[in-house]
Order: C-alpha cells, then structure tokens, then sequence
C-alpha cells in the first residue's frame, strides 16, 4: 500500500530535537563543491540514491526561486486543484534530496523513501554532483536560474538568518564569497552554467526567475506543457493566484513557518522576503558593482547564457 506522505511531519521532528543539535555548519568540499559538513557525511548514501522514472526533479542554486517552482509544480500536479498542495508543508511534499541533519531529524533521502510517486525531488546540486541515476532512469529536470546579483541579495539575507549555514559577515565580504563560490553549493557560476550544458544531454526545462516575475501564467504554461498537463484557464488563473508571492508569504505551507526558529529565524529575516527583480540596486554600493561586473565577464566569457538584472 502507498504511504500518504502528509504522515511524514519533518517539523515535529524538528520541534522536538534537542537544543544545540543545530549549529552553524561548517563547509567540507565534495568533488571541489563545499557543502554543509552532515550532507559530506552521508554522501555515499546520497550518491547510490535510486531514482524511479517517474521523479521529477526541480535543480536550482540556492535562493534562485526552488520554493515558488515547487509550488507551482505541485499545483500543476494536482491539476489546479490547489488546495490538495495544503496536505503538507513545502519540504516534505517536495524533499530535498542531499540535505541531513543529525539523527533523529530524517534525511531527504528518508522522507523521499516514504513519499508516494510521482515524487518531487528538490536539489541544489550541480549538475555534475545529482546522482547518476536520475539520468539512467531518464527523470525530467526544471531548472531554475536567477541573475546573479539578486542571488547573491537573496541567499546572503537567508545565510543570515539559516543557523545551519556558515555566518555570511558583513554584505561586504559577502560578495567577495559569492563570486569566488565560497559558500554552500558552491560558485553560481558553474551552477548556471553546467546545467545550461546539461540541457544539451537531457530532458531539462531551463528556466529564468526573471521571466516568471514578468509573466507568471506565461512560465506556468511552460511548466504544464513540459510536465504534458493541459489544464483549463481556470486551472491556470487558480495556479497564478495561488502561487503569487503574496498568497505563499502567507501559506504556512509554502513560506517555512514550520521549521523553527533555531533553525531558519524569521524574525531576523523572513524566508518570503521580498520576491522582486532588481533589489540588487538596493543593496550593492558602485565599487562591489564594478568588482562583480569585471568577475561576471570573466566567469561568464563564451557562454550563450543570457541573464536580466532587471525587468
Ligand atoms: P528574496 O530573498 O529575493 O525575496 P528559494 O526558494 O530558492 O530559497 O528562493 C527564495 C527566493 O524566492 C526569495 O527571494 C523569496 O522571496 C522568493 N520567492 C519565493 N516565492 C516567491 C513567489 N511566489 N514570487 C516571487 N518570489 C518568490
């Protein structure tokens, strides 16, 4: 019989785990990519994991859009009926494939184990990290990227209020970090950029952060056709309003309200924080601009990977 996965409540394991559990992470490299020190722990397990035909795997580099394309896709899954996507919250509907925590918080790969197909797979993994056996079975992929400057905005304010993740300093050092791919997953840079190889090989929706901002139902059309749903305008319209920023900051099944506080503080900094295009320009003095101009020309040099800053 298949397990319903709204049984599986990752945050009343979390709730209950004992004080101190969680800390801030140190990075270990894996294959060069620095990742939180329990995922390097279990990577064996991580990287013999069996993927079924039918997972559907959403990549992304950290901060660049994965929880509103989870939605979507889930509201895409469940044929517009979006209520259906409130059985559970984000993390467990959708598990994170490589993310551990100490015992007896389960790992991705334990909720995945549990959870019913078709499954949702979430990862950050570069493309040359995802096990191999998502491309043996043939699992379709939709990758999402963001430009790098809101990224970069985006994951320092999570870096700051994620006690698991290494303390991000000063927005100044912050940058310096980014470019040089010093923190969790590693460098944006080859994140964007491998995956956008790798959509060469297999099956992989490539999309841009920036275009579902400009237009949302046009992007949720896109998700439909690639996943073979043709669903009416209704669905459509209902998917649209259900997955707006404004509707997920306030579902607390979409906007991590369930993790608690020692682990993701909102109160610092909320997960759902501000959803824009272009906030960089509030946040990035000239001279880090120039710095990350010069680092972006070079980085990027050759690639027909095409990013807008702004909208
Ligand atoms: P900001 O920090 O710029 O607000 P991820 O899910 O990959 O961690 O990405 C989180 C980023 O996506 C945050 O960006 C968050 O606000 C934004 N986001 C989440 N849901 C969104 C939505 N429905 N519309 C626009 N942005 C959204």
């Amino acid at each position: 019989m298949e397990k319903d996965d709204s049984s599986v409540d990752y945050s009343d394991f979390l709730a209950k785990v004992p004080e101190g559990m969680f800390y801030r992470f140190p990075l270990l490299p894996v294959h060069g990519v620095p990742l939180m020190k329990p995922i390097v722990e279990s990577w064996e397990r991580i990287e013999k994991f069996q993927a079924r035909p039918d997972d559907l795997l959403i990549a992304t580099y950290p901060k660049a859009g994965t929880t509103w394309m989870q939605e979507i896709i889930d509201s895409v899954m469940n044929e517009g009926e979006v209520e259906k996507t409130k059985r559970a919250p984000t993390h467990v509907r959708s598990p994170f494939l490589e993310i551990c925590s100490p015992p007896p918080v389960p790992s991705g790969i334990d909720l995945l184990e549990v959870t019913p197909s078709p499954r949702l797979v979430k990862t950050h993994l570069p493309y040359e990290l995802v096990p191999e056996t998502f491309w043996k079975e043939k699992c379709k992929t939709i990758y999402v990227a963001r430009n790098a400057k809101d990224n970069a905005v985006s994951y320092y304010f999570f870096d700051v209020m994620n006690k698991t993740q290494p303390d991000p300093g000063t927005w100044d050092e912050y940058v310096l970090k980014f470019l040089k791919g010093d923190v969790a997953w590693g460098s944006w840079f080859q994140h964007v950029l491998s995956w956008w190889k790798a959509r060469e090989k297999h099956d992989i929706l490539y999309m841009f952060y920036e275009d579902m901002k400009e237009d949302p139902k046009r992007e949720i059309r896109k998700v439909m056709k690639f996943l073979g749903k043709d669903l009416s305008e209704e669905a459509v319209e209902k998917i649209h309003q259900h997955t707006s920023f404004s509707a997920m900051k306030e579902n607390p099944m979409a906007n991590y309200s369930s993790i608690p506080g020692t682990v993701l503080d909102q109160t610092v900094s909320p997960f759902m924080r501000k959803g824009e295009v272009a906030d960089w320009m509030n946040h990035f003095t000239a001279s880090q601009n120039k710095i990350f101009d010069e680092e972006y020309q070079r980085q990027m040099k050759g690639s027909t990977l095409r990013f807008r800053n702004n909208i």
